[in-house]
């Protein structure tokens, strides 16, 4: 299968975007430092304590800031007596809407090319509440400890007005429909009602997923200071260009007047944004004179940073005898505040996922008084192919037919909602890989294993996610006459090894050895606006440095001149080697870098560039997928599940590093195991507050509650993205919710449709 996949990736790569027409060099590229599982470089930085992160960032004279969190979810501050906060030990400012300096509203997130807010509320310029946990105060005190005490003295009271904060509440106002990146969220083909009463075999059920919050381990920071109309902002960040951007709109100067650097960041998920703490630190900032330090409490990045959102979802399918989908209806309802744009996209796995007759998709947007949604880790598929692959373990159920024999007769042969042909899809290699390697023959009927007082269950879902490349990239190669290499491009490394990986690929790119390339990223001032996103960052980086490298070898190809064994030849012509630039097809003619540049009497060769915009999104239908895996045993006594198996087998083109694509993989997994069994921000619907605002209350797996997690992958290139490989960041978490509920199903025959699957649930 491999070697066919490979031979039609050689035979579609002539329609390719990329220069020339022709698919990235390093697809086929073999022996090189891509594909190698190196570790990470900055991992010694990290385990020895020496990597500074936003909160580490020592200031001379700095102060540390708290915030006080509103306790209703609408209305107005009354009143507010700070006398006693500005008298306690230490304390240099409290602001509030009364002192705040002006400052205009964030600009939303994926609303433009730059933008980074969370939300686009006044942000305390005024008496409003909007939320119950929106900030009221800060105060900046010369410890940390002395600030939170000094917010304990602050005296609030509330003027409350009436709030939307019940899910069904807001259902029974009325629901509007859900616009995802300005497209709305819906998908039509025939008449998905009439094939679903007219089929042999339906199942249609509503499932439930709660909110989540998000808790990277490293708490949301900032170390920020003024330089006199300049603002300089340590900040962890998977968006360093789009938060100095915004930032700058906030505090009415010049893009270039804003300094953010992120070098280290511990973890982000989607949630390394621009929220309200990193304005309100360079509000405080200003005010007092001062560098000024912020670092959220776990309960602060409850309160003021969103996370996913709830989701009702109706999955119907109708199937014919042979269990051919004629008809797929997904459709529901998600929960947001009419301050954000971010409907939790649940749609999005089924309309590429299954060739079915006909398809109804819908997400509606119900409105409520709270914080503004986000993105966290793949944002509608971790929830959404919860539902959709739920349901076809319930058809699959229903028929008597294997659940991977139903999916793979349904397989599409193109994109069943736009028509596009896929640019590589190799599901059913993932699947008869994945199968083999779990034992997928053993299975039983459901109840059917039992060892004491556990009942054992294996289940598999699909997971799925889209190959991504926003526009916005750019990169700079600075080489220099010792033939070392700089790349700087404004990206992130958020722990996940991109600087570990593109640092491999550049390496190859310029035929260079690894200690000869210096990746630099995490800086807003470098090349580029690159969201670490959508798993789209290994892709926009590589687009960059394949156009950076261009120029860069065009140039080389001039200062080489006619003296060169390089004379006359063509930048496609080229490519590196060596320490230097050979002919692709001779590579006798060649000349090193130190060489050209020494005859050329140069020190530094710069190039800088940006790539195409990015076509292969529109003209192939881009998605990765991966066969989950699970084993469950579930107590017969107590209800308790202990996840005692996974395997992920995923098709996500080429694999770069193998050693950090495994962590991200099995880190994914790790998070749909929570998101499967333990994750559920409790909502008080009376007064709109988030109750368990703690890692002691807000469950996430620990090591006792993961087993060991195998992976493994295709490594088929996907002959439309740079490199071959699609991304690898978000896939993980996907399709984990219902390979574990499909598992629990073999284990009790109890069919759980509300996550998470807690005990309760179960007895
Ligand atoms: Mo990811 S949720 O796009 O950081």
């Amino acid at each position: 299968a491999t070697q066919a996949a490979m031979t039609k990736a050689i035979q579609l790569a002539p329609d390719s975007w990329m220069p020339g027409g022709r698919p990235d060099p390093l697809i086929f590229h073999k022996h090189g430092h891509v594909g190698q599982p190196v570790s990470r470089i900055d991992g010694p930085l990290k385990v020895s304590g020496a990597a500074p992160f936003a909160a580490e960032i020592p200031l001379e004279g700095m102060a540390y800031a708290a915030l006080l969190f509103s306790t209703i979810p609408k209305g107005r501050i009354a009143s507010m007596d700070v006398s006693d906060a500005l008298l306690a030990p230490g304390v240099s400012l409290v602001m509030t809407h009364r002192n705040a300096p002006r400052m205009a509203t964030m600009p939303l997130f994926l609303t433009g090319a730059k933008a980074a807010g969370g939300d686009d509320l006044p942000i305390m310029q005024d008496d409003r509440i909007h939320w119950n946990g929106q900030p009221v105060a800060l105060v900046l005190a010369d410890t940390q400890e002395q600030a939170d005490h000094a917010t304990s003295l602050i005296r609030v009271t509330y003027q409350a007005e009436e709030a939307v904060t019940s899910f069904a509440a807001a259902k029974d106002n009325g629901t509007v429909p859900g616009l995802f990146m300005n497209q709305p969220l819906q998908s039509r083909n025939g008449d998905a009602d009439a094939a679903l009463a007219e089929a042999a075999h339906k199942v249609d059920a509503v499932y439930r997923t709660p909110r989540h919050n998000h808790n990277p381990i490293e708490l949301h920071a900032a170390t920020v200071m003024w330089q006199g109309d300049r603002l300089r902002v340590h900040d962890a960040s998977q968006a360093v260009a789009h938060t100095a951007w915004s930032l700058a709109q906030v505090f009415g100067i010049d893009e270039d007047q804003v300094h953010v650097t992120s070098p280290f960041v511990g973890g982000g998920f989607g949630s390394k944004t621009l929220w309200q703490h990193q304005v309100l630190a360079a509000a405080a900032s200003k005010l007092a004179g001062r560098p000024v330090r912020i670092m959220l409490s776990r309960e602060g990045v409850h309160r003021m940073v969103g996370g996913r959102t709830v989701t009702e979802q109706r999955v119907a399918i109708g199937a014919d005898a042979d269990g051919r989908f004629q008809s797929l209806i997904h459709s529901g309802t998600i929960a947001m505040t009419r301050h954000n744009m971010m409907p939790e996209p649940f749609i999005l796995p089924a309309r590429s996922g299954y060739a079915s007759r006909t398809m109804k998709l819908d997400v509606e947007v119900a409105y409520v008084d709270m914080i503004a949604n986000t993105f966290m880790r793949a944002p509608g598929e971790a929830v959404g192919t919860f539902a959709l692959e739920s349901a076809i373990d319930e058809l699959a159920v229903a028929m008597g037919i294997d659940p991977i024999e139903l999916r793979l007769r349904n397989e599409p042969d193109k994109d069943p909602s736009t028509g596009a042909p896929f640019s590589a899809r190799h599901v059913e290699e993932a699947y008869r890989s994945g199968a083999e390697r779990f034992g997928w023959s053993s299975r039983g009927a459901p109840g059917s294993r039992k060892d004491g007082e556990w009942l054992i269950g294996t289940g598999v879902a699909t997971a799925t996610y889209p190959y991504y490349r926003m526009p916005g990239g750019a990169a700079r190669i600075t080489l220099s006459k010792d033939g070392a290499a700089t790349i700087d491009i404004a990206a992130h490394e958020m722990g996940m090894g991109t600087s570990t990986a593109q640092t491999q690929v550049a390496a190859d790119r310029l035929g260079l050895a690894m200690d000869q390339v210096t990746f630099r990223y995490g800086d807003s001032s470098l090349p580029g606006v690159v969201l670490a996103g959508g798993s789209q960052q290994t892709a926009a980086i590589g687009a960059s440095v394949i156009a950076a490298q261009r120029v860069l070898v065009k140039e080389l190809l001039k200062l080489a001149g006619n003296d060169s064994p390089l004379a006359g030849l063509k930048v496609e012509d080229v490519g590196g080697r060596d320490g230097g630039l050979a002919k692709l097809d001779d590579p006798d003619r060649f000349e090193s870098y130190a060489s050209i540049l020494s005859r050329a009497r140069r020190d530094t060769v710069v190039a800088e560039a940006s790539p195409p915009p990015p076509l292969e999104m529109l003209h192939w239908s881009m998605h990765s997928h991966g066969a989950m895996f699970c084993e469950v045993r579930v107590n017969a006594v107590t209800g308790e599940v202990r996840v005692s198996r996974f395997l992920g087998s995923f098709d996500c083109g080429r694999i770069l590093n193998p050693k950090t694509a495994a962590s991200q993989f099995r880190g994914g997994i790790v998070m749909g195991l929570g998101l499967a069994l333990m994750e559920e921000t409790q909502f008080d619907e009376r007064s709109g507050r988030i109750m368990n605002p703690s890692l002691a209350e807000y469950h996430v797996p620990v090591h006792m509650d993961v087993p060991d997690i195998e992976v493994m992958w295709t490594d088929i290139p996907d002959p439309h993205a740079p490199m071959g490989a699609r991304g690898v960041g978000e896939i993980g978490i996907t399709g984990v919710g219902a390979a574990v509920a499909n598992a629990v199903f073999n284990a009790t025959g109890k069919r759980v449709r509300d996550l998470p699957i807690t005990l309760d649930k179960l007895l």
